[in-house]
């Protein structure tokens, strides 16, 4: 087994509320077993173009309470390649970096996989608002993501119920309902459409309608943007059926993204980044971290 002196960290796929408490945490458990630490600039993409920095422990202080990722991400469409891998690991290789900690979600833990075949000491960290990453109750960013939907549903009831509408609100997910389900959950919604369980238009229209039968005085429809249902499909149906409530459809788009984390996503990415960190230097490679359990 090699001695690993240098790490190597960085993030990956979309930015997630959270990724510098896991940054700051990783880096600091690094050197304090006396590695030194390199951050590694726009994910993969960076590391295939040498962008690198050396991280010590102030480079990472006064973050953990930032959103985003002050080490920037990408998607690289190289490193999905098998050339762009092997690239990656003569990189790491080349700059005598013996190990690397990956902060992001699926397919960034994909990556990793890659890497651990190529022989690169590496450890995942699961990073992603859509909570799709599998062996993992949570990942880092999604409470976060769920308290600004909440707060942003709270919001919409206000004006939805003094003007008599339905607001039809897409989230976030990519494949997975899981963000949609518990903002339908905690936002009092009367209908969710996510692709796990998909609902036909008319089954959604008829809630509304109900809805509007029953007194309501609006109406919350939450609409994952993997669900087959498409959300304009959707409001012109209501309109054409004449539910009872006019409809708006409010973005929410990347705000789901951005923000401060919450003390939850804080404290579950600095258990994370010290975790791996040790994962990494016990001799674990291709493999994550993960939250187990409830706590
Ligand atoms: O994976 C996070 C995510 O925000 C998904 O929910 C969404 O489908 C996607 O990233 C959006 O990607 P981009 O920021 O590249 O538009």
């Amino acid at each position: 087994m090699t001695t690993i002196k240098k790490i190597g960290v960085l993030t990956s796929g979309g930015d997630a509320p959270g990724m510098n408490s896991a940054i700051r945490a990783a880096t600091r458990t690094a050197l304090y077993h006396g590695c030194e630490v390199v951050g590694i600039h726009e994910g993969f993409h960076g590391l295939l173009n040498g962008f690198f920095s050396t991280l010590e422990a102030r480079e990472v202080g006064g973050i953990i309470q930032r959103g985003g990722t002050v080490l920037g991400t990408a998607r690289s469409q190289e490193f999905r390649e098998e050339s762009g891998q092997a690239r990656a690991a003569e990189q790491l290789a080349a700059h005598h970096i013996d190990a690397l900690i990956v902060i992001g979600g699926d397919g960034s833990m994909r990556g990793v996989q890659a890497l651990a075949q190529r022989g690169v000491p590496v450890v995942g960290v699961p990073a992603s608002i859509d909570n799709d990453i599998w062996g993992t109750n949570m990942s880092i960013g999604v409470d976060t993501a769920l308290n600004t939907i909440r707060s942003a549903i709270d919001k919409l009831r206000d004006t939805a119920s003094s003007h008599r509408r339905a607001f039809l609100i897409e989230t976030m997910g990519r494949n997975c309902g899981y963000l949609a389900v518990m903002a339908g959950v905690i936002g009092g919604a009367e209908v969710v459409l996510i692709p796990e369980a998909e609902l036909t238009i008319e089954e959604a229209a008829q809630a509304v309608e109900k809805a509007h039968r029953l007194g309501k005085t609006h109406s919350i429809v939450v609409v994952a943007e993997g669900a087959s249902v498409k959300i304009q499909d959707l409001a012109r149906r209501l309109e054409e059926l004449d539910v009872g409530f006019a409809t708006r459809i409010p973005i929410l788009g990347h705000v789901q993204r951005g923000g401060r984390p919450s003390p939850f996503d804080r404290l579950l990415a600095t258990r994370l980044g010290v975790k791996a960190a040790e994962a990494l230097l016990g001799g674990h490679s291709g493999v994550m971290v993960a939250l187990r359990g409830r706590a």
